[in-house]
């Protein structure tokens, strides 16, 4: 009877140290954000040949640049390890690695967002990946809707600062100060420098371009008109559901940034007619070549701002 007791200590002493030593490994289950992001960009690393220097995340309907890409390696996000898989239509779920001009990026055709149900630490995990690759700066563009009542559809924003009305921040949770400090200075989110490079390169190609202001909410539903009202009460100039929580981590690492939103259409109430995802896709495909042009002379001068 005895050794029957003994026999079972054993066996369960034995699976508590299994369980204890997975617990302590390297295993996926227990990895925290900074490995995961570093095996997402290790894989990343063996699939290209030149280290990209400036990330792009291609929002709605915008993502048509990275097929503009020279010598480009496209990398699916499903083959990507820990990257979330993209549901959102206009979204090719793509990371796109090649040049334009002599610069290279890490473009993703696609991004994640809070209101396909994802956590705000995968929203951003994409970024974190930027970081661990060693890319220093990053544009984020977005479709959004046009708040302020001298926006014309079709028109593009470059965002000098934003409102988060998303209700949460991605660095809600314990800090990891090796990707930055717990408090994160956002009082010149977006580059000064950055900002003024695309409103010369839009006039340059005689693009209608202004600053403005971004109000990042969860969507999927759009405004009502009385939230729009709201919006522009409290200093938005265009409204959109996405970008902000990638901004705010992009700082949090250190990340220069430029994001810029093209009015895809008018915020609701408005104009008399409803918004539909189809004329936000349709205005992206309108601009295409406007958006394009603007980015492939762009980028290259947001590049000579950084250290080589
Ligand atoms: N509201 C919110 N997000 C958007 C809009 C809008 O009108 N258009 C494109 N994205």
């Amino acid at each position: 009877m005895v050794n029957v007791f003994l026999f079972f200590l054993c066996v369960l002493s034995a699976a508590s140290a299994v369980k204890i030593l997975e617990m302590t490994s390297t295993s996926t289950a227990f990895q925290d954000d900074f490995a995961r992001a570093g095996e997402a960009a290790e894989f990343i690393r063996q699939r290209i040949r030149l280290q990209p220097k400036i990330a792009l995340v291609l929002g709605s309907g915008l993502g048509g640049f990275a097929d503009e890409l020279q010598d480009a390696t496209i990398i699916p996000y499903a083959q990507i390890p820990h990257f979330p898989a993209t549901s959102a239509e206009g979204h090719a779920g793509n990371l796109v690695v090649g040049k334009v001009g002599e610069v290279v990026v890490a473009a993703m055709q696609g991004r994640f967002h809070y209101y396909e149900g994802h956590s705000l630490l995968r929203v951003t995990f994409p970024v974190r990946v930027f970081s661990r690759l060693g890319i220093k700066a990053a544009l984020f563009t977005n479709a959004a809707g046009g708040v302020n009542l001298q926006l014309k559809q079709g028109g593009l924003v470059v965002l000098r600062d934003h409102i988060n009305l998303q209700g949460s921040n991605p660095l809600i949770g314990p800090n990891d100060e090796r990707f930055g400090p717990r408090f994160s200075d956002m009082s010149e989110a977006y580059a000064k420098d950055f900002r003024a490079l695309a409103l010369e390169e839009g006039g340059r190609h005689g693009i209608t371009i202004c600053e403005g202001v971004y109000a990042a909410v969860t969507g999927p539903s759009y405004e009502t008109p009385a939230e729009i009202r709201y919006l522009r009460t409290i200093g938005a100039d265009t409204v959109g559901m996405s970008t902000v929580p990638e901004v705010i981590v992009a700082r949090h690492c250190g990340i220069k940034v430029l994001a810029i939103s093209c009015v895809t259409n008018m915020a609701a109430g408005i104009l008399d007619q409803p918004i539909t995802h189809a004329e936000v896709l349709e205005t992206g495909a309108r601009v295409r070549g406007q958006f394009v042009a603007l980015l492939k002379s762009l980028v290259p001068r947001m590049a000579e701002t950084l250290p080589s």
